[in-house]
């Protein structure tokens, strides 16, 4: 069988990782069902911080083809991506095409497969979080309804695609392949040691102004924040930095790690030198897959805006802000048994929501087959594809 498998995004990542390992493990004792290989890269993210450590991190070997699409519109990236996918379809010829996530490269390789009519398999699937204001909500639509096998996390996800009319036989639950990656990674994260990765990736210098016992011993909030509804509008980030600076490093120190759009944001609102002086706000570069997960791994608090810490946090039971309105990912939420609660993106419920959270207990919960080997069911189902 030969299979393409592509990524694009910091998100990919984790979530191809396990897959390639576990096709690497079949081939070496299943050589008559031996699967041929190749990894595509679209070259969305291209920083050494966003792409590059993650596959020495997470030991993916390189990608075999990078497109070097680069930034650019929406319109850009998946438009770019398509046309020079296209060429590698028509080189390769695969039986399958394997894609996760819902980043834009997984939207273009999704329709650019389906149009040289080839199956499609899209791990993590199913997701939705109801918001079409959201780029990811429409990549994950396009790549469901052009799907042949939708591999899915969660139940939830299964009733999602169930409801929208994909026949069940199409629909395969077989748990989060992104705790494939935790699982694995979770000794090597613990040995990490906080201080050093603060001052490592530090771009902030008030380091002397938090006692850093305290930062070991896990008396501390971290957060990410990188979603255009979030971080484009100075009406938005603006009051969310002023909560930052007068209300929540008074309570507890706060580890801001910031993604390049954020960054670049904040400097254009003129919000980004007052920060840089605040006192007990640690403001780091993107960090590697391990120096995340050993911050999370102790924090009091997460607050953040991506798809992927929320259930981290589940699993971890790291209490966790959700600065969005929705998630496509509602088994992470309280009400499911997680550690996640949505406070948007206003002020006054985040800062309710923080004096809330700000003593509650870690409490991890694992939802169904957040087990640790998806990766070895998503191989059985493609092997089981009848191909
Ligand atoms: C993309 C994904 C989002 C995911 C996020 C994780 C889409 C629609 N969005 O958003 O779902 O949560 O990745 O990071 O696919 N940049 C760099 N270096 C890089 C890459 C980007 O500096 O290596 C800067 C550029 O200024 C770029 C901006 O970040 O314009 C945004 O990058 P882009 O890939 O368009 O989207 P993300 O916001 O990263």
């Amino acid at each position: 069988m030969k299979i393409i498998s592509v990524v694009g995004a910091r998100p990919n990542f984790m979530k191809i990782a396990p897959f390639v390992n576990a096709i690497h493990a079949h081939n070496e004792t299943n050589l008559a069902t031996k699967i041929d290989h190749t990894l595509v890269h679209t070259g969305q993210h291209y920083d050494d911080r966003m792409s590059k450590s993650f596959f020495k991190a997470l030991g993916i070997p390189e990608a075999d083809i990078n497109l070097g699409v680069g930034s650019g519109t929406h319109a850009e990236q998946v438009g770019h991506t398509m046309i020079a996918f296209e060429k590698v379809l028509k080189d390769k010829k695969p039986d399958w095409v394997v894609v996760v996530g819902d980043v834009n490269a997984t939207c273009a390789c999704s329709i650019t497969t389906k149009k040289e009519n080839i199956q499609l398999a899209h791990i993590e699937a199913g997701l939705r979080s109801g918001d079409m204001t959201m780029p990811e909500e429409i990549n994950r639509l396009f790549t469901d309804r052009l799907s042949d096998l939708l591999l899915t996390p969660d139940e939830i996800s299964s009733q999602n695609l169930f409801k929208e009319g994909v026949s069940f036989d199409r629909i395969q639950f077989v748990g989060n392949i992104m705790i494939d990656t935790l699982e694995s990674n979770m000794l090597k994260a613990k040995n990490l040691d906080i201080c050093e990765i603060l001052n490592r990736n530090r771009l902030s210098m008030n380091g002397q102004t938090t006692e850093v016992g305290r930062l070991q011993s896990g008396q501390y909030a971290l957060m990410t924040l990188h979603r255009p509804s979030n971080v484009d509008h100075r009406s938005i980030i603006e009051p969310i930095v002023s909560f930052i600076r007068n209300e929540l490093v008074e309570a507890i120190p706060l580890i801001w790690i910031i993604h390049p759009r954020t960054e670049k944001q904040l400097k254009v609102f003129g919000l980004w030198d007052s920060l840089l002086k605040t006192k007990n706000l640690h403001i780091l570069k993107p960090l590697g897959y391990h120096e995340l997960l050993r911050l999370n791994i102790d924090a009091s608090m997460m607050l953040t805006d991506s798809g992927g810490l929320q259930e981290e946090c589940c699993v971890l039971g790291t209490p966790c802000l959700t600065l969005r309105w929705n998630t496509e990912r509602p088994i992470t939420l309280e009400e499911y048994g997680g550690a996640s609660v949505l406070v948007g993106n206003d002020v006054g419920r985040i800062q309710h929501a923080f004096f809330d959270v700000i003593n509650k207990k870690r409490n991890p919960h694992r939802p169904d087959l957040w087990d640790g080997h998806t990766s070895n069911r998503i191989i059985e189902c493609l092997l089981n594809s009848g191909l």
